[in-house]
């Protein structure tokens, strides 16, 4: 064990915030990094994300969409802790990049809409979150507005996510009566109009009361609060750490992102409950140590011209173990080459900084010249390190794919590959006819591909909609051909394996009618 290397990796946590679009994502972002004192007045994330971003070199399409487009990272300090928040596009087009950032946190937060409780792209992204086991915190945004029963809230994330809510403070009314937080946690309440900074907190008694002589003793909200709170004691739902640190209780924090109301307290609590990076499975069977001496990471994101005057690629490293420096020399397990770290960078809000030092938990990007692959392991030493593959994540909407000058099959082959081995789409064949079709989790994915294709492949792309689809996988052995037709299209993925597309779940079933023997698997 390596005492100094520990005592930096306990400081970090690393973490993802996911959201439905519009619950306030980028709001609650922005003030943790005033917390962390890296940006000095609200609005510029915002501003990123209306693209109108002075010193950003975002892609060309993502200024013009006025989106995210990748993931990106931001690093702060914050009571003694080092920060890594890695963004996950917030927008309706997201992409396997955003399920792919998943793999690479220790932690995720999940904002809710207090006024509409859990949507769809937060259930998709939770999916993921589970499947991972890592804890997750759940801030329940816009307090400020007439919103959703609380306690409705917390029983919805049982009923529709299976995860148990267990409340570390409670709303004392709620948007135009809003009067302050219940802190179960810290015991005590914050107040939402403190009278000035050093009354922003008033002390309970013993009985978990506001002592009678204290502002807001009486006050209608108040009381109804404190019914609530003990209708919460009689349910019995404790807090658990050992339970949050496995995924199967969300601490619940009730607050408004855009009032900067409940956020310090929620990083506060975050940054004392989150874990610091744990061991990373390796091999299938082993696990390695955070503190191991030796350096190790993987790549979860490749994201190339970031900057358009310099074509330049940059592969997105979580560190595992060790301590990164620069002129490392690794091993890139995929082929067992060496590879020289010379030119790495990290992220600090908008800024990317040559790395000072990087722990398992931080995230260092890598100019890469076409070394590097999606889910690809590096390692130092000489013990080969090779990590868990990234999953994949099953497409729904699909596309037919052809070059539209077929005297340019070469550059439009070349992109091809190259893109799907990144990993920015994936790439099937139609079983019969050989034709190109792609999928993605999101329609902007293919946006991307087509603009990529055109600016770095030199290959204009002629694409067809095919819509959304199931993707639905069928053992070899049971495959007869003239079960495709348009509504189920029989294609193959990359590595030659059978699978139907269908039209909608009402043709998957009608086929389950059809063909009661044959088996179909969906991959997540
Ligand atoms: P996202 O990243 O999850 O997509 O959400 P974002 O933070 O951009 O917030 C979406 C909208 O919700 C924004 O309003 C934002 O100001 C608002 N919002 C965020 N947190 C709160 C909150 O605590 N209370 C209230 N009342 N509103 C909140 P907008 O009108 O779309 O943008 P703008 O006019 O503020 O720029």
């Amino acid at each position: 064990m390596n005492k100094e290397l520990l005592d930096k990796v306990n400081k970090r946590r690393t973490f993802a915030i996911i959201s439905h679009p519009d619950a306030g994502k980028t709001t609650i972002t922005e003030q943790m990094l005033l917390l962390g004192g890296v940006i000095r007045s609200a609005g510029t994330v915002k501003a990123r994300k209306t693209g109108n971003y002075a010193t950003s070199d975002w892609m060309e399409i993502e200024k013009k969409r006025g989106i995210s487009v990748t993931s990106s990272v931001m690093q702060f300090e914050y009571e003694g802790k080092r920060i890594n928040i890695l963004d996950t596009p917030g927008h309706q087009d997201f992409s396997e990049d955003t399920y792919r950032t998943l793999m690479a946190v220790d932690a995720a937060v999940m904002v809710i809409d207090s006024a509409r409780g859990i949507e769809p792209q937060t259930k998709k992204l939770f999916k993921v979150v589970r499947q991972r086991g890592i804890p997750v915190f759940t801030f329940m945004n816009k307090l400020d507005r007439d919103g959703r029963e609380p306690l409705d809230l917390v029983a919805e994330l049982e009923d529709v996510l299976g995860i148990e809510g267990v409340a570390m403070n409670w709303p004392i009314g709620m948007g135009q009566t809003m009067k302050g937080l219940y802190d179960i946690a810290n015991h005590r309440i914050e107040l939402y109009h403190p009278a000035d900074a050093d009354h922003r907190f008033l002390p309970l008694n013993e009985a978990g009361r506001l002592d009678p002589d204290q502002p807001l003793a009486d006050d209608p909200q108040y009381l109804d609060t404190m019914d609530e709170i003990e209708l919460l004691e009689g349910a019995g739902t404790e807090f658990n750490r050992e339970a949050v640190l496995a995924g199967k209780q969300t601490p619940v924090f009730f607050g408004s992102a855009l009032t900067n109301f409940g956020v310090e307290t929620f990083l506060q609590s975050f940054v004392d409950l989150a874990p610091a990076p744990a061991a990373h499975v390796v091999n299938e069977t082993e696990t390695l140590a955070p503190d191991d001496d030796e350096f190790s990471g993987f790549i979860f994101k490749i994201q190339a011209n970031m900057n358009p005057q310099h074509r330049d690629r940059i592969a997105f490293v979580r560190v595992c173990s060790g301590e990164f420096s620069k002129g490392l020399d690794v091993t890139l397990a995929r082929t067992g080459k060496p590879v020289r770290l010379n030119n790495a960078v990290e992220f600090e809000s908008s800024a990317r900084v040559q790395v000072s030092e990087a722990v398992a938990g931080d995230i260092v990007g890598l100019y890469d010249t076409g070394n590097f692959q999606i889910g690809d392991s590096i390692y130092a030493g000489k013990h080969k390190v090779e990590f868990a593959p990234l999953p994949e994540f099953t497409p729904e909407l699909f596309m037919r794919v052809s070059p539209k000058n077929v005297m340019k099959q070469k550059s439009f082959h070349k992109g091809m590959n190259q893109l799907v081995q990144e990993g920015a789409v994936q790439l099937y064949r139609n079983y019969q006819t050989e034709d190109y079709i792609l999928g993605a989790v999101g329609q902007l994915q293919f946006e991307v591909f087509q603009y990529r294709m055109k600016n770095e492949y030199n290959s204009d792309v002629e694409m067809t909609s095919l819509g959304h689809r199931v993707a639905r996988w069928i053992d070899p052995d049971q495959l007869d051909p003239k079960m495709s037709s348009s509504r189920n299209l029989l294609v193959k993925d990359r590595f030659g394996n059978p699978l139907f597309l269908f039209e909608n779940a009402f043709a998957e079933r009608w086929f389950h009618d059809k063909y009661p023997d044959v088996k179909l698997t969906e991959k997540l």
